[in-house]
């Protein structure tokens, strides 16, 4: 359920609403847009609830619409409502500080697109600073690096940890460039925090819920992979977890599904794109590494998801794919990546958008 505010409502009405939704037993998220608040109403469905606690009814909404300054309430029909666009009309921006643009600041769910690269995992000092160097040079802004690599057979390289984090920050500083990085475990979050600008949530790990929960308690941006099988209802629903644990610097990132298709590794929705900005009000990117697991697919699915609108990509830049230690297959070039740069600016200028 959501409750909308007259516009210029004062704060004492505001917090007057909240308090009310407390005393009734549940939780009230605000959500302040350019014309309206709105104030989202979450239950509990918690076992300790005398019955009809926290539970939403109609006789909730009328209590709630004799409040004088309560404009009007209504129910999400959505099972995701933080998450939702009628939650929050307006389009959240995550903002992430950024050493090397000006400002200091990379806002991404905003007008111009961002450009986070990288390599798959992080191996050693060299190779990972010679791909930042090289990224930044041709453009990107975020580094993206594993350190907690997740891997489908347990003999394959799992990444070095805390050492491929301090590399990470190591490389942040030299090229003033934000990290983002994957966390595995509830368990390595503040760990992780510590070096890392967004928390990367992997696509096998969409839904961990307790990972869900934790990250949603760090002060930290969220960058969300969709599951391997997941529709995009649970994929929201997995952002959920996070808003409502508080946390609302939550970032989708589209990297394909799972299909009988077996000549790309997945298959990159890139319907997802829209239809999420449809849906929801957060920011959206893609990773066409991940989502075709193909080099020769990286750059036409790049240009394809600027094109679909996404807000940011996310991609994997090897000095030399051959040997990578993991998905050398899906890596670009350096020179690769700093030919398509141009190329994916070219397709943001055509529908109104620059990178940052
Ligand atoms: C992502 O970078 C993953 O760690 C990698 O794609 C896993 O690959 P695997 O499933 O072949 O281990
Ligand atoms: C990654 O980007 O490092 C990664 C593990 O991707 P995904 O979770 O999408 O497989």
């Amino acid at each position: 359920m959501i409750v909308v505010m007259k516009p210029n409502c004062s704060e004492a009405a505001i917090e007057h609403v909240l308090r009310f939704l407390e005393q009734e037993g549940f939780t009230g998220h605000l959500s302040r847009g350019v014309e309206r608040t709105v104030i989202g109403v979450i239950g509990s469905v918690n076992v300790q609830n005398p019955p009809g606690k926290g539970m939403i009814t109609p006789a909730l909404g009328e209590a709630l619409e004799a409040f004088p300054e309560v404009e009007g309430v209504f129910r999400v029909s959505k099972p995701y409502k933080l998450a939702s666009r009628e939650f929050h009309p307006d389009d959240t921006v995550v903002e992430v500080p950024v050493a090397c643009v000006a400002g200091g600041t990379v806002r991404i769910g905003g007008p111009a697109v961002v450009m986070m690269a990288g390599p798959c995992t992080v191996e050693n000092e060299k190779q990972l600073m010679t791909t930042a160097e090289a990224v930044r040079k041709a453009g990107a802004v975020i580094l993206r690096g594993g350190a907690f690599k997740p891997s489908t057979s347990p003999y394959g390289f799992r990444g070095l940890g805390e050492e491929g984090l301090k590399l990470l920050a190591k490389a942040s500083r030299e090229f003033g460039m934000a990290v983002v990085t994957e966390v595995m475990t509830p368990a390595d979050v503040p760990l992780v925090c510590e070096y890392a600008d967004i928390l990367q949530i992997g696509t096998r790990n969409m839904q961990n819920y307790m990972l869900l929960d934790e990250v949603g308690r760090a002060q930290k941006p969220v960058l969300l992979k969709r599951g391997m099988a997941a529709t995009i209802e649970e994929w929201l629903l997995a952002a959920e977890y996070i808003l409502s644990q508080g946390n609302r610097a939550v970032i989708l990132c589209e990297r394909g599904i799972r299909t009988f298709e077996k000549s790309t590794r997945n298959t990159m929705d890139l319907s997802a794109i829209p239809l999420v900005k449809q849906l929801s009000h957060l920011p959206i990117v893609a990773d066409p590494s991940q989502g075709t697991g193909r080099r020769d697919l990286v750059a036409p699915m790049t240009l394809a998801a600027v094109a679909a609108g996404c807000d940011g990509l996310l991609i994997e830049v090897h000095p030399n794919p051959e040997v990578a230690l993991k998905d050398g297959a899906q890596s670009l070039t350096t020179e690769q990546f700093a030919e398509l740069m141009p190329r994916a600016e070219a397709v943001a200028q055509a529908i109104g958008r620059s990178f940052v």
